[in-house]
């Protein structure tokens, strides 16, 4: 997850008083899955097996209290169940949207109550039922998480170093009050170094690329012409802020050819 997200979710759901709220911190569990695997697709599987799994240990603990849980609802909307299709047998899927990289034999029963909703439906929806716009206005963020952001290997340190150039992103868009004017706003890391300099010394640091994308439906996206002050305060922010980073770049491909997300 992004930077101080479950901290922000947990306190949310307490101020609505939600009882039955628990978080799971798995995130070394993950980390140790993920240890050594570099194809996109695996990174995937192995990230919607272990979320099940997680998901089914808290499950057999909380039944100690509570009646038998059945349910696993998921938000997967029109667009993951588009994108994932098989358009034939002798075509390749595009990526496998995590939401359809479950396992097989699953004790929990999966409820899609959105699957047939584009994402403006949704938010339509949500704003009926009264849910906060701090909520509904989020951008969208993909099941499998930074890890699809991650070029290559996940590590711990290529994870704290996205985690802390992400942030310096979204905070600085929502400062410039372009927050709302784009899709989706994400920074990735490449696992290549470039050189630097700190000091006197030469130093040499990850890459990387910040993209934000205007879109009506993710289906096709156009790359967001941010304001010029807005990147160099972005960039100057992350490479002095952000340990271990030498350059930024900003993403100007457009979906198609290139997706949102890296990965
Ligand atoms: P792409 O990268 O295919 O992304 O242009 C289109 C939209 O889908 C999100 N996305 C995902 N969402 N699981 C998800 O739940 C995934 O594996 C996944 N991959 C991409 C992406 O953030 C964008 O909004």
């Amino acid at each position: 997850m992004r930077k101080d997200e479950a901290v922000e979710i947990r306190s949310f759901f307490q101020r609505l008083d939600f009882r039955h709220f628990s978080v799971v911190d798995a995130s070394a569990f993950f980390l140790k899955r993920l240890k050594g695997v570099l194809d996109p697709e695996e990174k995937r599987k192995i990230i919607g097996h272990t979320y099940i799994d997680v998901f089914e240990k808290k499950v057999k603990e909380l039944e100690k209290q509570h009646p038998s849980i059945t349910f696993l609802g998921q938000g997967t909307i029109y667009p993951d169940r588009i994108e994932s299709a098989q358009p034939s047998k002798h075509a390749s899927k595009i990526k496998s949207h995590h939401n359809v990289t479950l396992p097989e034999k699953m004790k929990l029963r999966v409820i899609e109550p959105l699957k047939d909703l584009y994402k403006d439906d949704v938010r339509r929806l949500g704003r009926q039922l009264g849910i906060p716009e701090m909520l509904i206005g989020r951008h969208p963020f993909p099941g499998p998480g930074l890890a699809i952001r991650i070029l290559g290997e996940v590590t711990k340190e290529r994870l704290d170093i996205l985690k802390g150039a992400d942030a310096i992103f979204i905070e600085e868009l929502r400062r410039f009050r372009h927050y709302h004017k784009v899709w989706q706003a994400l920074a990735a890391l490449l696992p290549v170094r470039a050189v630097g300099v700190m000091g006197d010394a030469r130093t040499y640091g990850y890459i990387i690329t910040l993209r934000a994308v205007t879109s009506v439906d993710a289906m096709t996206a156009d790359w967001a012409r941010l304001p010029p002050e807005l990147l160099e305060q972005v960039s100057s922010r992350i490479t002095n802020e952000v340990k271990g980073v030498t350059r930024v770049l900003y993403d100007v491909t457009q979906k198609p050819p290139a997706t949102i997300e890296y990965e």
